[in-house]
């Protein structure tokens, strides 16, 4: 097992293993469970007798699968039951599973009573190096993507990597994407790890892969921790990302979105006269086989980029990699989006314009 601490006040800590669940316990009488529906029958009730042995009552709320729980409907819904419930300041809310589970169950955590205390059981691999460390909470507008939210760090993290071998193989690849742009930003050998033949969820070098991709996010996270400035370049990779996704009605999955966007964020950063980084985030989409794009134009894509959370009144900024391990936030001229945007699709033969 390796733990990984979080450098904030108060410093938290996640736990890399395998067999975790059996360990989760917290110091609150009382819990909600937020618990993806997918994982509601294999890991939830797991979790639920070790937060019981530990001597907490819970209760078990299943969320709709995937990014689709991520509204404000579902997020007054959970608020309600909560209230219902009676839960007091002193209970906790812990999430179990994928990234827009932890995203979700965070804002309750963030809203309810002005803010209780939120445990991450994170079981995907997209989720574990990034959604479920750094306390960004929050949900989608139909406008666009993590357009309300709050900061709130979790008290403790248990990224528990037997959890990963149940995942559809496409799952899992879906979420190296975070490890992979972990990798581009801070720690080039996560990228090779990745890009070697046959990295899945049963290579040996699982744990400390995954855990070096999450002291990468640890750090920015404890020098940055409300994105004031160096944190903001965790989202290379992720104004395309976000507008595909917005676009597609989630269609398209964050880690898809983010394996395209990493390549087009390299498109652009060439352009704008960075080291040419191309071949490593094509070789990731081709590791990582995403689904194939809608055609779209850039025309209907680019009131979803503006929209951006990075966007000031100036306009949207890009995160850009002067090269490996050197990311910028870099405002780029219209016309040079559109060219890396040409480019983009030439280079994957897509029909889009
Ligand atoms: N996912 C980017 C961040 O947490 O800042």
């Amino acid at each position: 097992m390796t733990e990984i601490e979080v450098q904030l006040q108060p410093r938290y800590s996640v736990q890399v293993g395998k067999d975790l669940l059996e360990t989760v316990q917290v110091p609150h009488a009382r819990v909600a469970l937020l618990a993806d529906a997918a994982v509601l029958e294999t890991f939830a009730p797991k979790l639920a007798v070790s937060l019981e042995r530990g001597g907490s009552s819970v209760s078990i709320h299943a969320l709709p699968a995937g990014e689709t729980c991520k509204t404000l409907e579902t997020h007054a819904r959970l608020l309600s039951s909560l209230a219902q419930e009676r839960l007091t300041r002193d209970a906790a809310v812990v999430s179990l599973g994928g990234g827009a589970t932890s995203d979700l169950s965070g804002y309750v955590a963030a809203s309810y009573l002005r803010g209780i205390a939120f445990y991450a059981v994170p079981t995907t691999l997209l989720a574990m190096v990034d959604a479920s460390v750094g306390g960004k909470t929050g949900v989608n507008l139909p406008e666009g993507k993590n357009l309300v939210g709050a900061f709130h760090q979790p008290r403790g993290v248990w990224a528990s990597l037997d959890t990963l071998e149940t995942l559809p193989e496409a799952t899992f690849r879906e979420g190296a994407a975070e490890t992979f742009k972990h990798g581009l930003l801070a720690n080039s050998s996560l990228c090779d790890r990745v890009l070697e033949p046959g990295f899945s969820a049963t290579s040996a070098n699982l744990e400390s892969t995954v855990s070096d991709a999450i002291q990468v996010k640890a750090d920015v996270v404890a020098r940055d921790p409300h994105e004031a400035g160096e944190r903001a370049h965790l989202n290379f990779g992720h104004t395309l990302a976000h507008a595909l996704e917005a676009f597609t009605h989630h269609e398209i999955s964050h880690g898809d979105a983010v394996g395209y966007g990493m390549h087009y964020a390299a498109i652009l950063s060439s352009l704008a006269g960075g080291d040419d980084l191309t071949h490593l985030t094509r070789a990731f989409l081709e590791y990582q086989q995403p689904r194939v794009l809608p055609a779209l134009t850039w025309e209907t894509l680019e009131p979803f980029m503006a929209r951006d959370k990075k966007a000031d009144s100036a306009g949207v900024r890009f995160v850009l990699l002067a090269g490996l391990g050197k990311p910028k936030l870099e405002r780029v001229p219209n016309a040079l989006q559109l060219e890396a945007w040409r480019a983009f699709c030439a280079d994957l033969k897509l029909e889009s314009r």
